[in-house]
């Protein structure tokens, strides 16, 4: 007899084990199915985000940036040290460990919130009377019957055509988190999210970083003041970004990758690199789930389509995460697993996409919700917008991180925050007050009269909100 599960979830990455766990917090036996494999073969749920992802990049951008400071900060405060040096061997170790941390954290939680997980493929057999039998593909095979199915698969990154990732030469995200020893030239593809993620850990570690972007403008989706201050940002720490390029010929050699690319004013250009990062963006992964043999219906990109409720075109499956639409981020795809569960229990799960923060964990970090000024535009919405530089707010001085700003985009008439745009020290952390905000349909003013800590960063949050009505108070 196969074991019956009232949820099987088939990926356990940020939208899959968030779903697992929350429908196990309501009262059903869950089952969830991940195939990915630690080096040792084991399971290491978590999907990209924790293996090959969020956390691994974000470990090793901590890792640079102490070697940064070490290197370019600690003398203003009077620190000396010897020469400073990176053993990327260590610094790798560590990442992986904190990986590990994190595949481990994820199985002690379906034990604890009794989520019986399977190390293996999950795919569509049959749909049957109540659901649909899944067939689980790990050391051994065996058949489980879901009445409700959450679909998780993630997401893949896209190739270059004609310059397949290797993984040693031309890598992914994957390769890019193993790279063994400091490239001396590093080109990248793309200057989206991970190609400035992962050129700054090495531009910081002493590579010569080159960005090639195929787009004329920076960092289009970000408000367009904000994009400019991060450029000048990255200019100035040698981190080389050429837009509006045509990238061509891609050949690898023992001596390293050639690039043939056209430059914005038609120059024809070869770059040499020891490795290349392809960051072009992600599509959806429903790889060997046998989606053709039950119907389950894709769009053109392969992305399983949904409803706004993430319900699939087949009764009782569900789809969340980057396999879907939107944005390709992990707390979307949690949002979206939580919802997806409490919906089946028969509640109102709720995702606000409005609401949903965007973070670029470079120096400076960029951090953004809502609405862009180039977007409020385009929508004709009348608006008014406030700014307040961090090179006037006491603490960003304490720190010695004076770049960037905060931006206010509130409505013209009523004074609701639209949107809320960040450059600078730990925007990662200050873009949730502008979530909050955003959520509770806040005005400028309602930030503005709350009492903010002093000295802290958050204070610049205030004054920006002070600033749509023109009343700085430390500017
Ligand atoms: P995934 O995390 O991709 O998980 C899918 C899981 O399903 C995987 O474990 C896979 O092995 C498994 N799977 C697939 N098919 C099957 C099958 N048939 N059977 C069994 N298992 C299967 N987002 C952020 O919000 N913040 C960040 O800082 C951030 N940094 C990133 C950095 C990098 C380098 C990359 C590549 C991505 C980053 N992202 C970040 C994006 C984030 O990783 C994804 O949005 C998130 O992982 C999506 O979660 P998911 O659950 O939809 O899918
Ligand atoms: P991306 O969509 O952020 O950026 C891709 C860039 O490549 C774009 O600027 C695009 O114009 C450019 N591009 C596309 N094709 C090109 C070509 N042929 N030649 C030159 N340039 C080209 O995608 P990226 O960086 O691969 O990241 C994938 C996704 O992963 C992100 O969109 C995001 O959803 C997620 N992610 C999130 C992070 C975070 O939240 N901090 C960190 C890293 C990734």
């Amino acid at each position: 007899m196969s074991q019956a599960f009232d949820v099987v979830v088939i990926g356990a990455g940020p939208g899959g084990y968030i779903a697992a766990i929350r429908a196990a917090q309501l009262g059903f036996k869950v089952a969830c199915i991940d195939e990915w494999k630690n080096a040792a073969g084991g399971p290491a749920p978590g999907g990209t985000c924790t293996n090959v992802g969020c956390i691994p990049s974000k470990a090793l951008l901590q890792s640079s940036e102490h070697f940064d400071h070490a290197n370019h900060h600690f003398a203003e405060h009077g620190i000396s040290t010897g020469a400073v040096k990176m053993d990327v061997a260590k610094m790798v170790g560590r990442k992986d460990t904190v990986v590990k941390q994190n595949n481990d954290g994820i199985l002690y939680l379906f034990k604890k919130n009794k989520v019986t997980f399977f190390h293996g493929r999950g795919s569509f057999a049959q749909a049957n009377a109540e659901g649909y039998d899944i067939l689980v593909k790990g050391d051994k095979e065996e058949t489980i019957k879901a009445t409700n199915v959450i679909v998780a698969t993630g997401s893949n990154a896209r190739a270059l055509p004609g310059a397949d990732f290797d993984e040693t030469q031309i890598l992914s995200n994957d390769g890019a988190l193993r790279i063994g020893a400091v490239p001396k030239k590093l080109g990248l593809i793309g200057a989206g999210v991970i190609g400035l993620e992962m050129g700054s850990v090495w531009r910081r570690l002493g590579s010569e970083v080159t960005v090639l972007e195929g787009l004329p403008t920076f960092l289009g989706a970000v408000d367009q003041q904000i994009a400019k201050e991060a450029k000048k940002a990255f200019d100035k720490q040698g981190l080389k970004i050429e837009m509006g390029v045509k990238v061509g010929e891609i050949k690898t050699s023992k001596k390293g990758v050639s690039v043939a690319y056209t430059t914005a004013k038609g120059e024809e250009v070869k770059l040499d690199v020891d490795k290349l990062i392809v960051s072009i963006g992600r599509v959806p992964n429903t790889d060997g789930l046998n989606a053709e043999g039950v119907k389950l219906k894709l769009d053109e990109r392969g992305a399983i389509v949904v409803d706004d409720e993430c319900r699939t075109n087949l009764k009782g499956v569900w789809a969340v995460g980057d396999v879907v639409r939107g944005p390709m981020l992990a707390h979307k795809a949690e949002e979206e697993g939580v919802a997806v569960a409490e919906r089946i229990a028969g509640q109102h799960g709720h995702v606000n996409f409005n609401t949903i923060p965007w973070v670029i964990y470079t120096s400076p970090e960029i951090a953004w919700v809502g609405r862009t000024e180039e977007q409020l535009k385009a929508d004709g919405v009348a608006y008014k917008a406030g700014t307040f530089p961090f090179l006037a707010n006491g603490r960003a001085r304490a720190l010695g991180d004076t770049t960037g700003m905060v931006k206010f985009l509130a409505d013209a008439t009523t004074d609701e925050i639209l949107g809320v745009h960040i450059v600078g020290p730990m925007a990662s952390e200050l873009i949730s007050e502008a979530v909050v905000a955003m959520e509770f349909k806040a005005s400028a003013e309602d930030i503005a009269r709350i009492c903010h800590a002093h000295p802290s960063l958050s204070e610049a949050t205030k004054e920006a909100a002070l600033a749509v009505d023109k009343r700085t108070l430390n500017f």
